[in-house]
């Protein structure tokens, strides 16, 4: 999901440029896409044009300027400490395969760019995301010591998420760059459902334990976003300046 997003921001990044003549690289995958001029009552739609017309094609990754395919988007392994109320550990997801980026779509625009720094207001849909993969964690819940393991698979459906960020641009090699400094994305889940197994021994307590989360997921849900917010913002910001590094915007200038 990152790349879709890294891939948003560059088509976002796009807009911000002064217009120094630049010898653009082979952008042939962006032939036939519109450059966008910095003037603030075109560039939001141009950008929302760019990013919903690049996000469905580069989904198979691009091997010129190295965009690896993000459907599915696969995450080897990830883990984090979560600690609220009397649960506390370690929880890691490996394998972890997701499906549906591709179809990220942005609703609405909001792009500003002055003196070189960008802000920048989305807000994306997508219809469906389903992450499955496998999972084990080390946890303390109150005086019990649990170490579950096994398959998860999760899906999300109505994701609607607001993202705002800010950034700058910047030139190397001739070329000009855009980076974000800042990113604040915030997730609407329409529906959640969660099939697992391995949580206890029985399989019985599994079912009972899924049921009851499947029942109350936007408790927890709301507990879990703001509690691992510190883990997965900065990732996101890294992933996406990974991306950034990779695409001069120029492609995307009208000069
Ligand atoms: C993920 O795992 C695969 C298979 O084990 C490996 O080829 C690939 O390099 C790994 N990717 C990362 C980013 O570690
Ligand atoms: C996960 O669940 C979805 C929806 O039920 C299903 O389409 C998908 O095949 C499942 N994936 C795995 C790896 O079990």
């Amino acid at each position: 999901m990152h790349y879709t997003i890294g891939v948003l921001c560059l088509l976002i990044s796009f807009h911000c440029c002064l217009s120094v003549p630049a010898s653009p690289r082979d952008y042939k995958v962006f032939a036939d896409l519109p450059t966008c001029s910095t003037e603030e009552d075109q560039l939001s739609d141009c950008i929302k044009q760019i990013f919903n017309t690049l996000n469905p094609r580069l989904k198979d990754g691009n091997t010129d300027l190295k965009i690896p395919p993000y459907e599915p988007l696969v995450l080897n392994r990830t883990s984090f400490q979560y600690s609220s109320g009397n649960v506390n550990g370690r929880i890691t997801m490996k394998n972890a395969k997701i499906y549906g980026f591709s179809a990220n779509t942005a609703k609405e625009v909001n792009a500003k760019y002055k003196d070189g720094k960008v802000k920048l207001r989305f807000l994306t849909f997508l219809p469906k995301l389903n992450i499955a993969g496998q999972y084990k964690a080390d946890l303390q819940v109150n005086q019990l010591q649990i170490k579950p393991k096994g398959d998860f698979n999760v899906t999300l459906t109505n994701v609607e998420v607001t993202t705002i960020t800010d950034g700058e641009v910047y030139e190397k090699d001739g070329h000009r760059f855009f980076r974000m400094k800042n990113i604040d994305s915030n997730p609407k889940i329409g529906d959640l459902h969660i099939k697992a197994n391995g949580i206890f021994q029985d399989p019985e307590l599994d079912k009972i334990a899924l049921d009851v989360a499947n029942q109350y997921w936007r408790d927890i849900y709301g507990i879990m976003l703001p509690e691992t917010r510190q883990y997965w913002q900065p990732l996101l910001l890294r992933i996406f300046n990974e991306v950034l590094e990779l695409v001069p915007i120029d492609a995307f200038l009208k000069d």
